[in-house]
């Protein structure tokens, strides 16, 4: 494709986008096609010629659309919201030309100078504690995961080499072995299903704990569940705090559970993955009392902040514990600045480095666009529809029973 075909088909392409967002209560949410709807209407092999953009802009209505559930529809109630917007859509066209990764400070610099400076804009907005701000001078500081999941196991993959070291200081004779066998982890039994998921991975058990009436997680079930484990010889070394559970956005009592966590020295992680945007506005922080007794925290702000999908902020207090954790060293990725800025690629689990620009990039765009005066209105707004859809539901569940 040369360079003026390019912004031909890129100008085609903005217009059907606002034409799409636009419209999109026309369409109805979901697809009525069924499983191997689309094998009929592409060739069985790749073409041996090049399409033109043109006939490529034709298969969006013929191909995908049919097959598309219209997440951004304003009748679609499924699932969780999940973010987008045109300042985040527009960045996602600079990631894609630049096209980088920015696996260490010097294979491309600005994106992790971005990065530093996009989490802590983001931690401010939230009323972080500074000991999670790169900008405090401490060894805190914020990294983009690709989604809430990789943030949770993250913080259980450093959790676990954290405890696992201060075990051998005490046991030199037990193997690592020994040791991963005894350690168990926490969270409540409304914690989303990649809590449990990062247990597995990290080939640790995890106890799901009983909630109380308002199905929120309380520091005295967490004590009790530790003693009685302690008792039978296990480790517990990780707790997972949910504030905003998936299934009916209740809130664990951090206040309580870190009090448990830090005396008990477990790793607390609180998951804000869903709920966590709330927080840019001051009147809900109260639900995030307790946070400075947290040793990570992570929300997503491909949810309810705009910034398009994939977008999960991650703050660490010390994050020593994971790059321990993670670190290898080869040869080919050192260079002259090692040490004076953070390498990102030793803060996340897969490769999908090339996140590191698009995601800070979004964020930045995002931000500058709305101001944070529109964010909050928008937090609040959503709330607001929130409530009112799920009032609506259990009317409508009432009135069917
Ligand atoms: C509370 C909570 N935690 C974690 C997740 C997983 O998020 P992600 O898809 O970014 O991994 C979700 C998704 O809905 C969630 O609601």
């Amino acid at each position: 494709m040369d360079p003026d075909s390019f912004k031909d088909f890129a100008k085609e392409m903005a217009e059907f986008i606002t034409n799409y967002l636009e419209n999109i209560r026309d369409r109805p949410v979901l697809p009525t096609v069924k499983p191997g709807y689309i094998q009929p209407l592409l060739p069985a092999s790749a073409p041996q010629t090049p399409d033109k953009w043109e006939e490529v802009m034709n298969d969006i209505e013929r191909v995908i659309m049919p097959g598309v559930t219209h997440w951004h529809s304003p009748r679609f109630h499924a699932y969780f919201p999940t973010a987008q917007s045109y300042p985040s859509i527009v960045a996602d066209m600079l990631s894609g030309a630049i096209a980088c990764i920015g696996f260490t400070w010097i294979a491309s610099p600005a994106c992790t100078e971005l990065e530093v400076i996009m989490l802590d804009w983001l931690g401010k907005m939230l009323d972080l504690p500074k000991e999670f701000l790169a900008c405090s001078g401490g060894k805190g500081g914020g990294v983009i995961q690709g989604t809430a999941s990789e943030a949770t196991l993250v913080a259980l993959l450093g959790a676990k080499a954290k405890k696992i070291r201060q075990i051998k200081q005490e046991h030199p004779e037990w193997t690592d072995n020994e040791i991963v066998g005894k350690l168990v982890a926490y969270c409540s039994r409304q914690a989303h299903s990649s809590v449990e998921r990062a247990g597995l991975l990290g080939g640790v058990q995890f106890h799901q704990l009983d909630v109380d009436s308002k199905s929120s997680l309380r520091g005295n079930t967490l004590a009790e569940a530790i003693s009685q484990d302690q008792e039978k010889g296990l480790i517990p070394f990780y707790v997972v705090a949910t504030l905003g559970t998936t299934c009916c956005c209740a809130f664990d009592n951090l206040d309580e559970l870190g009090i448990v966590a830090n005396r008990e020295n477990v790793w607390l992680h609180v998951d804000a993955a869903y709920a966590g945007s709330a927080f840019i506005c001051p009147e809900f922080r109260y639900l995030m009392k307790g946070i400075e007794r947290a040793d990570s925290f992570n929300f997503n702000p491909h949810k309810w902040m705009l910034v398009n999908f994939d977008c999960s902020a991650m703050w660490l207090k010390d994050p020593t514990n994971v790059i321990n954790a993670f670190n290898v060293d080869p040869l080919y990725l050192k260079h002259d600045m090692q040490g004076s800025a953070p390498d990102y690629r030793v803060c996340i689990l897969i490769n999908l480095i090339i996140n590191i620009i698009i995601s800070s990039f979004k964020v930045n765009t995002l931000i500058k666009s709305f101001f944070l005066i529109v964010l909050k209105i928008f937090n609040r707004w959503r709330i607001v529809v929130n409530y009112l859809a799920s009032r609506y539901l259990i009317l409508k569940l009432q009135v069917s029973n």
